[in-house]
């Protein structure tokens, strides 16, 4: 017995109290850890070396649980006599006399100060990164806001075009009443169609972060109208293959990450100068996930970047025309807002980005 509590005070910091908390008993180990010496400590109430940051409640649950005859066991934070730190792993035992009732508390406990710094200097450096990475999707978000006032303004020149003639028009038919009006209606449909547009742009920039059930297809017909005059200007043809398909999350994000993908096809069409331009999106659904397959025959993705086309400000673009963000972004909505995947695969002048998400089955 003699060589077990031997084996057992060299190697932890070990004490004893009595029912009360009052020191009783400390090792040397634990002078060591304190700095104190065992004269100061004998006689004192243990929560001489407790530290005010320590957690209240922690104490009533230490108590509650030994005086209910228990053995307790945490890690804690304690405050040495020079005012540093250090934590330990505790286990606090209490130790019963013949009629079952309290006699006293043995407390075991190992430094792990170590530990506990390296933790901390762990969870530090991962806040970090997440501000990091909300600086970085600010920054994705503003680019795309550029890219997307510009679709309106391509949007509007043709109407435009057509307003000032009509406008035109109506002043030289004055007198005549009948052409008049029709120019007038013209000139209504005209401003309807211009103020939709604005109307579309402005339901995808609400910053409408509510999470609810919606049909990806919806997400799907809504990114291709926003990239309209864009992909009809590049000559690209969309096939749409689309099997209804419930999920859950925001449904502008959802729409973004395909404006994503439909921006980088029609970038690489250009950049290559592909003469048949085709895209198809279609959707798949399977017993929990749907999967929409977006591909494009637009030169595909080398073997030696395409590990990297989803890292944060890879591009192979212009600094002007690109920020490496868009796929990033990407797979953060389609990963961390949604709990699904994005990947790619490329074969020969073929790219094809597979999205799978949940299916909201509720
Ligand atoms: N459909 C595609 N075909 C060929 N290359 C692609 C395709 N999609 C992406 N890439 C490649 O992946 C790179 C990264 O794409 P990503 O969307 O992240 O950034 P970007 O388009 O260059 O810039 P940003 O989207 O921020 O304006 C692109 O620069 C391009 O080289
Ligand atoms: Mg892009």
């Amino acid at each position: 017995m003699n060589k077990y509590q031997e084996a057992i005070e060299s190697t932890n910091i070990v004490s004893k109290t009595d029912v009360d908390g009052i020191i009783t008993f400390v090792n040397d180990e634990f002078c060591k850890i304190s700095g104190y010496t065992k004269k100061e400590l004998i006689g004192q109430n243990h929560n001489i070396v407790r530290h005010p940051d320590a957690d209240a409640s922690k104490f009533k649950a230490l108590w509650d649980t030994i005086n209910a005859k228990k053995i307790y066991k945490d890690t804690v934070k304690n405050l040495a006599k020079n005012g540093s730190t250090f934590y330990v792993n505790t286990t606090v035992i209490p130790i019963l006399d013949e009629s079952e009732e309290i006699k006293e508390f043995i407390a075991i406990r190992y430094d792990v100060t170590q530990e506990m710094l390296y933790k901390q200097q762990v969870q530090d450096e991962i806040a970090k990164n997440k501000i990091k990475q909300k600086a970085m999707l600010t920054q994705a978000r503003h680019a795309s806001l550029g890219q997307m006032l510009a679709n309106i303004a391509h949007q509007w020149r043709q109407p435009l075009t057509e307003l000032n003639l009509t406008v035109y028009n109506m002043k030289r038919s004055v007198g005549d009443l009948a052409k008049i009006d029709e120019y007038f209606s013209q000139s209504k449909d005209i401003i309807k169609s211009m103020s939709n547009t604005i109307n579309d742009f402005t339901n995808f920039f609400t910053p409408d972060r509510e999470v609810k059930s919606f049909n990806v297809c919806e997400s799907i017909s809504e990114a291709v109208k926003l990239l309209d005059e864009r992909l009809g200007k590049s000559m690209i043809e969309i096939t749409l293959e689309l099997e209804d398909a419930q999920v859950l999350g925001v449904q502008n994000e959802i729409t973004q990450v395909l404006v994503n993908l439909l921006n980088n096809s029609a970038d690489a069409f250009e950049q290559k100068g592909v003469l048949l331009r085709q895209v198809d999106i279609k959707t798949k659904c399977d017993d929990e996930n749907v999967h929409v397959i977006v591909t494009d025959n637009a030169g595909g993705i080398e073997k030696k970047i395409i590990d990297k086309i989803f890292d944060p400000y890879f591009t192979t673009k212009h600094q002007r025309s690109g920020t490496g963000l868009g796929l990033f972004m990407s797979k953060m909505i389609c990963e961390q807002g949604m709990g699904g995947t994005l990947g790619v695969k490329s074969l020969k002048s073929n790219t094809t980005f597979t999205i799978d998400l949940p299916l909201d089955l509720t």
